[in-house]
């Protein structure tokens, strides 16, 4: 029995989904806890290639209880729609859990997302448009519906009301936007509560029926710690808090219930939306990573920003989670390169400097200082053992551990499941 926390280290889009499905044929539980659709988590296994945004990468396997747990914030859209696609390709979503608690993105949260990006002009965030922001928002103001509203229409009604009132209100004085109507709100609303109400519980007490049966449970974070609200580049950041805490304020499951903490990285950094990237690429470099990595956005199609490792986000990271041990992804991608490097440090005007400034204009001016490494220039994709890697490929692996503070558990080659070198068995 173990309890997992699968937590995104970088700016997002490390493959926690391939890790979490790879570990998930060992696990009876998959909770996402945190974040909504914004997330867009890729799979490759024997049953295809998945992009899923909302439902927990155990939806793949029938015998997995998946776990919408409280800490999500819900578009009742995006879940049906994903429910539908998997359905339509053979696979049945017979297991799937929403927590009554979770709040809910409304219609109109998307379109203040909308709103409020155009206006913010030179300061844009680049979110994923997905009203993420918003819901968030009306969690923390007291304005949010929960699933367990949408489950007593009668009583949600006047609530309801005043909350489009207080929107409209809004979009028209701060945006000079067009209202919304009140009836085709609610109307959604309740097209889509029936279809819902099938997999809607206290996924609190589930969680601790699970827990108590000793099940392995692997909690699948979303976004990642350079993203959070509280410990990433901010303001260009998500609305959640993606890092270890959320694993138990959005679960309701303790601290001392989680057994293993992981941090999933890339062999390189990449980064989709605005902010700070002081190892960031541009030119031939930056176009060869980009393309050897699919760095495409999974949720929006954007390309991704990418760079070298950066050491000293990553330390910054392993200490706000206590990473157990980390998960190398896509080492692969670097396999043809005469040097790679590792930023060890950052120089700026006034000096060197050795961790994460919580100044994001002072971050956007520092120089990284690297560590040159040989390049292996020989390809990993069919490295089953870490033996297998070229001794340059493993000084890299190795360096990377040491840098950041924690031993690598899984270093993956490949996109596909079966790409996987395994140094330690984490579930
Ligand atoms: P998630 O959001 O953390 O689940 O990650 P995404 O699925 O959004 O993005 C992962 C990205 O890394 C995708 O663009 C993949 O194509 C790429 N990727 C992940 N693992 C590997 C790997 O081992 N090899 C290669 N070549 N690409 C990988
Ligand atoms: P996964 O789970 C990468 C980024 C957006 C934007 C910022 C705020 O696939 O790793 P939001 O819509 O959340 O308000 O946008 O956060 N972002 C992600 N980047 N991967 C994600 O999720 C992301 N989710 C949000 O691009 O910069
Ligand atoms: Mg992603």
């Amino acid at each position: 029995m173990t309890v997992l926390a699968v937590i995104g280290a970088q700016w997002g889009d490390e493959s926690k989904g391939k890790i979490v499905d790879l570990l998930a044929q060992r696990a009876d539980v998959v909770v996402r806890f945190q974040g909504g659709s914004n997330a867009g988590h890729t799979v490759v296994n024997t049953k295809g290639k998945f992009a899923l945004h909302l439902l927990p990468v155990g939806v793949l396997d029938p015998r997995i209880v998946s776990v919408i747990a409280n800490g999500v914030v819900v578009d009742p859209e995006v879940v049906l729609s994903e429910i539908a696609d998997l359905e339509a390709r053979g696979i049945p979503v017979t297991n799937l859990k929403i927590s009554d608690r979770a709040h809910i993105v409304m219609p109109y949260h998307r379109i203040q997302d909308q709103l409020q990006e155009q206006s913010r002009g030179e300061w844009k965030l680049g979110t994923t448009l997905r009203g993420i922001g918003p819901a968030y928002e009306d969690k923390a103001a007291r304005d949010g519906l929960r699933v367990v509203d949408l489950m007593d229409l009668e009583s949600l009604h006047e609530r309801l009301a005043y909350i489009v009132g207080q929107k409209n209100r809004l979009f028209s004085a701060v945006f000079g936007a067009a209202p919304i109507s009140f009836h085709d709100v609610f109307e959604s609303v309740r097209a889509y509560a029936d279809r819902l109400r099938p997999y809607v519980c206290d996924t609190v007490e589930l969680l601790h029926d699970a827990y108590s049966a000793g099940k392995n449970i692997i909690l699948e974070g979303a976004q990642a710690t350079l993203l959070d609200v509280e410990f990433g580049t901010y303001p260009t950041v998500t609305s959640s808090s993606p890092s270890i805490g959320t694993a138990c304020t959005g679960t309701g499951l303790p601290p001392k219930a989680i057994d293993r903490v992981v941090g999933i990285f890339k062999a390189y950094y990449s980064r989709v939306g605005n902010g700070p990237f002081p190892t960031e690429l541009s030119g031939d470099l930056g176009h060869a990573i980009r393309e050897r990595g699919g760095e495409y956005g999974t949720t929006t199609g954007r390309p991704r920003r990418v760079g070298w490792f950066d050491a000293v986000l990553g330390k910054y990271a392993a200490k706000i989670n206590g990473f157990d041990y980390c998960i190398i992804n896509a080492l692969d991608v670097l396999d043809e390169f005469e040097t790679v490097k590792i930023c060890v440090g950052y120089e700026h005007d006034t000096g060197r400097i050795d961790r994460v400034p919580a100044d994001v204009n002072l971050l956007s001016r520092c120089r990284p200082i690297y560590e040159d490494m040989p390049g292996w220039r020989t390809p990993t994709t069919a490295a089953r053992s870490f033996e297998d890697l070229p001794p340059r490929a493993q000084a890299y692996i190795d360096r990377i551990g040491q840098l950041i503070g924690c031993p690598s558990a899984i270093v993956t080659v490949g996109l596909h499941r079966d790409c996987t070198i395994t140094r330690v068995p984490l579930l």
